[in-house]
């Protein structure tokens, strides 16, 4: 089934991981992580996030962290989460060309997260495109599956949600499990149902493992046809704005399984692991992780 495939690895770790650690990770913590990662072959990586310190203190070296790392890993395709305008200037002064801009399916997370509305926040990345016409803009829809304060999310309201912002020329939207509370079959329909009314649009997944289903919602996506993922090295993970949500999918251990699949990734299973490792020993955090716990995690054929 999976022979001559592949899929692009997007490690999200030094956003979506370091944004969980309420004590701040010195900037050499964090650079010398992302070296591992870049070392162990990942293309793609989203390195930080320009938000207001006062809302995430932890990501206070987001321009210093993202100037390093432009001038030293030209080969991969770098980005950082934005929430509004003033986020995405400050990216694109660094000569970033990648930014995913958020916003929650869920008006009421919409509100905890970024405090706008759907509205608001519409009309801000209406700015962002209009200002930023050079940007590489990914919408990252928060909450897609469900939400802490809302519920569970139908495949039809994500898909009407999107309607304008396909309009207005969004090209690649993240469906972001925020809270890990989506199973395989809801992330099946959803992926469908937009697929059918937008043929054009390109779709990633960011699934978090709260319920222990981060691995079997990815491959759901990858099933669909999702021909990028996210994931966190050792799966450190949380949204600080969206109660009980917890790790993401570990990287390390996606790679592990569409390498067993027979996936051609072009990355080092071996270095991510240690990487993860290297990681859990340096941050305290939380890690949805397996594999790099194990101490031999090749897999042995067992013979009767
Ligand atoms: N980067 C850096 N500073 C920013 C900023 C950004 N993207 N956006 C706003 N600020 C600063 C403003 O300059 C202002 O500073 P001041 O108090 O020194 O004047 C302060 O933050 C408040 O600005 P305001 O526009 O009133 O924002 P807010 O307080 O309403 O907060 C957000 C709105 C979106 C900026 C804030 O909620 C945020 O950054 N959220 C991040 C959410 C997030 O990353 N969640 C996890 C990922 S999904
Ligand atoms: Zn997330």
């Amino acid at each position: 089934m999976t022979n001559n495939k592949t899929i692009e690895v997007y490690e999200i770790g030094p956003r979506d991981g370091f944004q969980s650690v309420r004590d701040y990770i010195p900037l050499q913590t964090k650079l010398s992580i992302i070296e591992k990662i870049v070392e162990a072959g990942l293309k793609k990586i989203q390195i930080t996030s320009f938000v207001s310190p006062k809302a995430i203190p932890q990501m206070k070296d987001a321009q210093e962290l993202t100037v390093y790392c432009l001038e030293h890993y030209p080969g991969v395709e770098l980005s950082a989460l934005v929430p509004n305008l003033f986020g995405a200037k400050k990216a694109a002064e660094t000569g970033l060309k990648n930014i995913s801009y958020v916003v929650s399916l869920s008006e009421s997370h919409n509100r905890a997260n970024t405090r706008r509305s759907h509205e608001e926040s519409f009309e801000e990345l209406r700015k962002i495109l209009d200002e930023l016409s050079e940007m590489e803009v990914c919408l990252d829809l928060a909450t897609a599956f469900g939400c802490p304060f809302e519920g569970k999310k139908m495949p039809e309201e994500g898909a009407a949600f999107l309607r304008p912002y396909v309009e207005l020329g969004i090209k690649t939207v993240n469906l972001c499990d925020t809270i890990g509370v989506a199973n395989p079959a809801q992330v099946r329909e959803t992926i469908a149902v937009i697929n059918k009314k937008y043929p054009d649009l390109t779709l990633e997944i960011h699934i978090h493992d709260t319920r222990n289903m981060g691995m079997v919602n990815t491959l759901a996506a990858i099933e669909c046809g999702i021909k990028t993922v996210q994931s966190t090295l050792g799966g450190l993970g949380g949204c600080p704005f969206a109660p009980g949500a917890s790790g993401n999918l570990a990287t390390e251990d996606l790679v592990h399984m569409l390498c067993e699949m027979g996936y051609k990734l072009g990355i080092d299973e071996q270095k991510l692991i240690e990487a993860a490792r290297y990681e859990s020993h340096l941050i305290d955090g939380i890690y949805s992780g397996h594999i790099y716990k194990i101490d031999d995690p090749s897999v042995k054929q067992i013979k009767d």
